[in-house]
């Protein structure tokens, strides 16, 4: 489980291991939770996928078959509108037809984890933005996932998401914490983030200045966005070969403008009217973490007047609880930004 802040490389990363796993053979399936939908429409496609591939294989032929009773039967359950009726796949009664997520996904998991040791196979689940995932939905796919470790079962799932997935996986299912890793995606060091900058100039044939390379790692403090942001701007301003300490810092003001308008302007673009001024009270006491006590104070509003504002910002995705009474923005120099606004 990838955990790191906005614009750190999760999906970057998930899409690389996505391409090792496909270089091994493996099969993968990669979703997005999207904000407000339900596990069981997100997924069912990529079930039916894999079921179906592994359908095609004889010596999982009769699992696969039945695992696409199961979907059926699932879809009719979780009331997802299925295309077509499914030739030839007659309905099993009682395999995933509950509408308890809880005991059908792991069921539909294990379905697809013996086609797949049958034919030899593996299965890979990728999924990105699990903070959007509800409780319900993050047991049912914990469960699915110990099911298949407990039976040896030939399936992994990498996730990616802000810091917080730990604990929603933590309190949706207290074993959680044993059973995955949480690599920190963060800033890169200042020789990643300099290579980051350097490598595609060298590649195109062009040089960067020590003192510009310095300023960019400095200023951007690592941060894979912002790296690739900036040094964009500052190739495209460049005249080269060599790119000067001069062009990256003239370079610099736009690339502001640039994140600006995009990268943190969308994120502000969610958030109600409350939770602009919840967000700007945060950003006016400094950079972050922040003590919750102290935003309220300088409301001057109390503290659990303040708790459904900070619930909601907290699930769409734009700060997030550090520390027991301390939050902190998700989005990397957010705090920067919103001072910048008049
Ligand atoms: N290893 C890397 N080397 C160079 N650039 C990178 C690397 N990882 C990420 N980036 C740059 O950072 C950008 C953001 O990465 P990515 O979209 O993976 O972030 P994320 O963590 O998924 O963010 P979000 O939480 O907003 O989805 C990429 O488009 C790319 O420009
Ligand atoms: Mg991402």
């Amino acid at each position: 489980m990838l955990l790191g802040l906005r614009g750190t490389g999760k999906t970057v990363l998930l899409n690389e291991i996505g391409r090792i796993a496909e270089s091994e053979n493996l099969i993968i399936s990669k979703v997005e939770a999207p904000e407000g939908e339900s596990l069981p429409k997100l997924i069912y496609p990529e079930l039916r996928k894999v079921m179906r591939s592994l359908s095609g294989v004889e010596a999982a032929k009769h699992i696969a078959t039945r695992g696409l009773r199961g979907l059926r039967n699932f879809a009719s359950a979780f009331k997802i509108e299925v295309a077509g009726v499914e030739v030839g796949v007659e309905p099993e009664p009682g395999l995933a037809d509950s509408g308890d997520l809880q005991y059908d996904l792991p069921a539909l998991f294990e379905m697809i984890g013996r086609a797949a040791s049958a034919a030899g196979k593996g299965w890979i689940f990728l999924i990105d933005e699990v903070q959007y995932l509800s409780e319900a939905d993050l047991s049912a796919l914990i469960v699915a996932i110990h099911k298949m470790s407990q039976e040896g079962l030939p399936v992994v799932m990498v996730g990616a998401g802000l810091p917080q997935v730990a604990r929603l996986a933590g309190e949706a299912k207290s074993y959680a914490e044993r059973l995955f890793l949480y690599p920190e995606v963060g800033a890169l060091d200042r020789h990643s983030a300099a290579r980051a900058v350097e490598k595609p100039i060298a590649v195109e044939g062009g040089q960067i200045a020590k003192a510009a390379l310095d300023m960019i790692v400095e200023r951007t403090q690592g941060y894979p966005f912002f790296l690739q942001e900036w040094a964009f701007v500052t190739w495209n301003n460049a005249v080269g070969p060599e790119i000067s300490s001069a062009e990256a810092d003239a370079s610099y003001a736009e690339t502001l403008a640039l994140l600006d308008a995009g990268f943190f302007r969308v994120r502000i673009d969610r958030l109600t009217k409350a939770e602009v001024q919840f967000v700007k009270a945060m950003a006016a006491l400094g950079d972050g973490p922040y003590a919750i006590a102290e935003v309220a104070k300088s409301m001057g509003r109390t503290h659990q007047s303040l708790g459904p504002t900070r619930a909601n910002i907290i699930s769409k995705g734009m700060i997030y609880s550090t520390d027991h009474g301390y939050l902190d923005f998700t989005v990397p120099l957010f705090a920067e930004f919103m001072r910048r606004q008049e």
